[in-house]
Formats: structure tokens, sequence, C-alpha cells
């Protein structure tokens, strides 16, 4: 039997129809724009986030060290939460690749503070890497996946960009955010100059990002791509996936949420100390005895349970398309019974 894999929403196997598409996809090499798989999907995205135009990419990670470097040049800072994904979990490659200055600014609450722009900006001096890029999370990973709403995230944009500074926008689960507050996805799109957005977490593909902006924007980041060695050939055939998890798997959303509610009210009322999160979406945080957070992990995965440690006494659940309510059930079920025998 499969586990119930709660470790994140990356698991997802693309469904059955997901790979009818992608046998079906017409392709060319995109190298030379003659993918037209490719070139519908970019369309889709810029569509849907109200960008003049996308950038296909491998992954959340490249779209974010693409659009760093197609802002930023060596030598320049950036402002980023300092529990920002691209801060703690990209490799350090603004730094490795692109010789930028990472700036970390305070977003234990999710939202970079606005008078924290300003403190980071500082005047010209020559004492000061120029501050160039301001970058925002939203649904907010380490923040318990949390959703900001288009007035959440509009205080920090509008005072980076009055100092003269772009945004960017880690956006590789904004459309969860976005179902969580019943709104576009492109009035979060106005908001910022870029936004990188990710197929494989929720929406299911198997691979893939769409980094948005500017048709200006976007012609240099193509060139930053293929600098990076992200140019790819017939990457139709992984397109297609990415198009049918925009064209079929946004609203669906909505039910991963559903069933984190569900599961953290099991966890909650069973003794656990489950995060509580303003607006959760597919993410449930909760404690542990920092010393048992290995041997938890381990006793259920031995029951067929994946769970993931976010840090040592701080455990992460994700639920995803690949969890059914019944998984979930059996999952919290286990779960308690680990967690009370440790
Ligand atoms: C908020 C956030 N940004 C970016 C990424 C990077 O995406 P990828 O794993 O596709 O590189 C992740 C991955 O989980 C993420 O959670």
């Amino acid at each position: 039997m499969s586990p119930i894999d709660l470790r994140s929403d990356t698991v997802t196997r693309p469904s059955p129809a997901m790979r009818q598409a992608m046998a079906e996809a017409v392709v060319g090499d995109d190298v030379y724009g003659d993918d037209p798989t490719v070139r519908r999907l970019e369309r889709k995205a810029a569509e849907l986030l109200g960008k003049e135009a996308a950038l296909y990419l491998t992954s959340g990670t490249m779209g974010n060290l693409v659009a760093l470097l197609t802002h930023c040049t060596r030598g320049d800072a950036a402002i980023l939460g300092a529990n920002s994904h691209i801060l703690n979990y990209e490799g350090g490659g603004l730094s490795a690749l692109g010789g930028i200055l990472a700036i970390a600014a305070d977003d234990s609450t999710g939202v970079i503070d606005p008078e924290d722009v300003r403190h980071h900006c500082r005047p010209p001096n020559v004492h000061f890497a120029p501050a160039k890029l301001l970058c925002l999370e939203n649904t907010h990973n380490r923040c318990g996946g949390l959703a900001l709403s288009p007035e959440q995230m509009a205080p920090a944009a509008s005072a980076a960009q009055e100092q003269g500074l772009a945004v960017h926008l880690d956006g590789a689960r904004l459309f969860n955010a976005a179902v969580a507050w019943g709104r576009q996805a492109k009035e979060y799109g106005a908001l910022v100059d870029s936004v990188q957005i990710c197929l494989s977490k929720g929406l299911g593909a198997p691979m893939g990002s769409l980094l948005c902006g500017t048709d200006e924007f976007v012609d240099r980041a193509r060139f930053w791509r293929k600098r990076v060695g992200g140019g790819l050939r017939q990457a139709g055939v992984v397109a297609a996936a990415g198009l049918y998890a925009l064209e079929h798997n946004i609203e669906r959303l909505r039910m991963d949420h559903e069933l984190a509610v569900l599961l953290a009210a099991a966890l909650g009322k069973g003794g656990l100390a489950v995060e509580e999160n303003p607006k959760g979406t597919n993410m449930i945080y909760f404690a542990v005895p920092a010393a048992k957070t290995d041997a938890l992990c381990h006793r259920c995965a031995q029951r067929g349970v994946l769970i993931s440690a976010a840090a040592p006494g701080r455990i992460r659940l994700v639920t995803h398309c690949d969890i059914s309510k019944e998984g979930a059930e059996e999952a919290g079920q286990i779960l308690l019974e680990e967690a009370r025998a440790l």
C-alpha cells in the first residue's frame, strides 16, 4: 500500500488526465521559440497574473533566482523576509550566482512592515549597497502556509516602489492564497513587478514554474534563464501538464484547505499543540518536544504516514490532491497514537 505522504504538496503525481495531456502535447524547440505548448502555457500564466508576459522555468528556485538576477546587478541589495524561502532554502543562489547582498527583514507575521522596508532601503551613500528589490512571499511557507490578502501585501509593496525598488513576489503557492481569500491572482499581480508561480505544488504538475512580468522584463529574464542553463527544448511535454494544472486544478485547492482544517482540528482535539493560523491554507504546523522530532517522523513512517520536520520541535503537514479524506483521518489517528507513545 502506498504511504499517506504529508511531507509536502510537491509529492503529487500527475493524474491520468494530466498524463493524457502530456502524451498529446504538440512540441517544438523552445529555445528557438518553437514550442506551441510552452507558448500557450506562458500566455495563460501571464493572463491569470495580469502581466504582459511569462517565462517557463524548471522550478520555483530557478524562477526566483532568475527574477533576482534580472532585477539586480552584482553589489545590489535585495530586501527579503528573514523567514522567506528564498533566504532559507534556495542555496544562497542570489549571492553565489548574482553577487546580491541579502538584507533580512522581520516577516514573523508573514508580512514586512512598510517602516522596515523604508528603513532597509537607506539613502544613497558610499557605505551602503543600493537596495534594488523587495521580495515578498505568499502563501508564506514558514509562517504556517499563511495566506495574505492583496490589502495585506500592498503596504510593503508600495513602500518599496515609492523608494524606487522593484518588487518580486515568490508566489509558489499564490493560487492557494487567492482561493483562500476568494480573490483573483491578478489582484496580487497588480501589486508587484514580477511574480513566480509553481505548477509542481498543490496544482499537481510534475515540474515547472512561471515568472511573470512586463515584456521587457521577461525578455531579459529569458536571457538569464539561458545563462543559468535553463533553456529547454521540447518542453511542451511537461508544459502540457502545467497548462492542464492551470485549467483544471486551481479551484480544487479549496478541498486541500478544507482537509487541512479537518486534520488540524483532529490533532488539536487529540492534544497536539497545533499552531493557530489567521488564514490557513494547506499546511498544518504543530509542536513536539525537540528531542523527539525525528523519532515521531520515523515511527509514523513505519506505519505508512510520511511527515517532515520544519525544525527540531516543529512538524509540518501538507494536504494535497493525492490525500483523501479517509487518508487524512487515518493519518491523524496514527499521528496521535505515535505522539502519545513517544
Ligand atoms: C515558498 C516557496 N518558494 C519557492 C519554492 C521553490 O520551489 P522548487 O522546489 O520548485 O524549486 C518553494 C518550494 O517548496 C516554496 O515553498
